[in-house]
């Protein structure tokens, strides 16, 4: 971290991120969602703090203790973290998507609690919106915009996709399944942008979040 900007190359900075998964109701007392742990996006957050930045976080539900220095903002469902985040991310040095958000939430929660009537169930869902590539098209577009693409094939060409059509600077892919990524303190990511892949090899993800903000600190001085 104490690279070319000694201890603290994100002073002055302010970073927004999202982490966690999201939670789309399905009735008041059920909800789908998925198995996104949240510390991919709790690691950078406290790497980033630690960096000098001003860090704002934006997470769904997790089991995790608020890395020191950090502003946190709870949110439940897609709609929620998408409007949180247009509401923190503008003007910001970094905005980076580390949350798993739900692609599709019910059309419209049960009023009531859905009982067990017939034998099969049939749920309407509709696309929530994309957080990141509205936070990407936003007036006071952040300085860099920053995704991450959790794949189980064909990794570098899905995020290479996301990379362009989301309007990212950068995208940090990575392989998920056979116990890789979720709810591993493990990972290995490969950073794709316009010009340039590189790969940060296997490494815890404290490790990942202080290299991953070390080249952003970097791109930043050179904007
Ligand atoms: N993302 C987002 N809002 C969404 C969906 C995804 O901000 N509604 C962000 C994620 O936080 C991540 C990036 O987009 O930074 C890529 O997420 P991913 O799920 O891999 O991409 P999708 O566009 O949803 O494509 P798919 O799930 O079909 O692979
Ligand atoms: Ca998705």
């Amino acid at each position: 971290v104490e690279g070319l900007f000694g201890p603290k190359p994100l002073a002055g900075k302010r970073l927004v991120l999202t982490a966690g998964p999201t939670r789309e109701p399905l009735d008041p007392v059920r909800y789908l969602s998925n198995h996104s742990s949240g510390k991919m996006g709790f690691a950078i957050a406290a790497a980033a703090a630690a960096m000098g930045a001003e860090v704002e976080l934006i997470t769904g539900p997790v089991a995790l203790a608020t890395p020191a220095g950090v502003k946190r903002t709870d949110v439940g469902s897609a709609l929620e973290m998408h409007a949180a985040a247009l509401e923190l991310a503008g003007g910001c040095d970094i905005f980076i998507g580390c949350a798993a958000v739900a692609d599709y939430r019910p059309v419209a929660a049960n009023e009531h609690k859905i009982k067990k009537d017939g034998d099969t169930l049939s749920v309407e869902m509709v696309k929530n919106p994309d957080i990141i590539s509205d936070v990407a098209a936003m007036a006071a577009r952040p300085a860099l915009v920053v995704g991450f693409a959790a794949e189980t094939r064909d990794v570098e060409q899905y995020a290479k996709g996301k990379l362009a059509r989301k309007g990212l600077d950068l995208i940090a892919a990575n392989a998920v399944g056979n116990g890789l990524a979720f709810g591993t303190d493990d990972n290995q990511l490969t950073l794709i942008s316009k010009d340039q892949t590189q790969v940060l090899p296997q490494a815890s993800k404290a490790k990942l979040a202080e290299q991953l903000l070390a080249i952003l600190a970097n791109r930043l001085s050179e904007h």
